[in-house]
C-alpha cells in the first residue's frame, strides 16, 4: 500500500479531493464510496470548493454509501443518509436519485443488506472508496473479528465505538447498537480505497493497519490485500509508524503528475 504522510488534515483534504477530481475527469459517472464521521470532511470541502469553482463536473457522479446506524428512524439527523446529505450531497450540489445507500430502518434487514450488495454491483462497483478508521482499527463498522471475506451484513457495535459516537448524541444511551455494513470483502472490491486518519488518536491503528500482520483483530489491515490502497495520514497519525521517512522518500520521489 502506499502511505502519504501530509502536515495536517487541510492538506490531507486537499490531496484527496484532487484524487477525486482526477476519478470524476477520467470517468463522470464514477461510483464514489463516501465514508461518515469526522475525519473526511475536509475532502468534501475541498471538494466541494472544486465543485463551486466550475473545476469538476459532479452531473453525472454517483455516490454510494459505507454503513448505516440501524434501527433510527427515517429522517433521524444522525442517520448516515441525513448526515451525508448535509455533508456531501448538498454541498456538491447531488440529488437523491444519484445516491446509493442501505435502508437501516428495514423491517427485513438481511434482505436489506443483499439489496445494497446488488445495487452497487448493478451500478458496476465503487470506483474509489473513501475510509476513516476507528480507534479499534475498524474500517465501515467492521469491528475486530470481522471475517475478512465479509459481505454487507448486519454488525454490533463494539462499546468503544459507541463511546467514540456519542458525540454526535445526546449521551451514549442513543447511539445505536447495531448497524448494516458493507463488509471487508465488499470494500476491497471498490477499485481504490483510501483511508484517512488524524490525530494522535488513531495513530496505534495506523500503524498496526500499515505494519502489522493482516489480521481480523484490525480490520484495516485487509487494506494490505488490495492492489490499490492509498493511506493518507497527518504527522499525527503516523507517528508509531516505524518506517515513516520511507514512505516520505518514496512520496517524495514520485512525479506529481501521478497523483495518489
Ligand atoms: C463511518 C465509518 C467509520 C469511521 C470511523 C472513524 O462511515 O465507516 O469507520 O470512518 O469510525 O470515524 P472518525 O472519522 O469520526 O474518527
Amino acid at each position: 500500500m502506499e502511505v502519504v504522510i501530509v502536515a495536517d488534515a487541510a492538506a490531507q483534504g486537499e490531496l484527496v479531493a484532487s484524487a477525486v477530481a482526477e476519478l470524476i475527469a477520467r470517468k463522470p459517472d464514477a461510483l464514489f464510496g463516501v465514508a461518515t464521521g469526522s475525519t473526511p470532511l475536509p475532502v468534501y470541502q475541498a471538494l466541494a470548493t472544486k465543485v463551486g469553482a466550475g473545476q469538476v463536473d459532479v452531473s453525472r457522479l454517483k455516490v454510494c454509501q459505507l454503513d448505516e446506524y440501524v434501527g433510527l428512524p427515517a429522517g433521524h439527523p444522525e442517520s448516515y443518509r441525513e448526515v451525508l446529505k448535509r455533508e456531501v450531497l448538498a454541498p456538491l450540489g447531488i440529488g437523491d436519485e444519484a445516491f446509493l445507500g442501505p435502508d437501516g430502518s428495514a423491517e427485513d434487514l438481511p434482505a436489506a443488506c443483499a439489496a445494497y450488495e446488488q445495487r452497487l454491483a448493478d451500478a458496476g462497483g465503487v470506483d474509489l472508496q473513501l475510509l476513516g478508521i476507528g480507534t479499534d482499527g475498524h474500517i465501515g463498522f467492521n469491528e475486530p473479528v470481522s471475517s475478512l471475506a465479509s459481505r454487507t451484513r448486519i454488525k454490533t457495535l463494539t462499546e468503544r465505538t459507541r463511546v467514540d459516537n456519542a458525540r454526535f448524541f445526546n449521551g451514549l444511551d442513543e447511539v445505536p447498537r447495531h448497524v448494516i455494513t458493507q463488509g471487508i470483502g465488499t470494500i476491497l472490491q471498490a477499485r481504490h480505497l483510501v483511508l484517512l486518519a488524524t490525530g494522535a488518536g488513531k495513530a496505534e491503528a495506523v500503524a498496526a493497519t500499515v505494519e502489522g500482520p493482516v489480521s481480523s483483530m484490525v480490520p484495516a489491515s485487509a487494506l494490505q490485500m488490495h492492489p490499490h490502497a492509498t493511506v493518507v495520514v497527518d504527522e499525527a497519525a503516523a507517528q508509531q509508524l516505524k518506517l515513516a521517512d520511507y514512505y516520505k522518500a518514496t512520496y517524495a520521489s514520485k512525479p506529481a503528475w501521478q497523483g495518489i
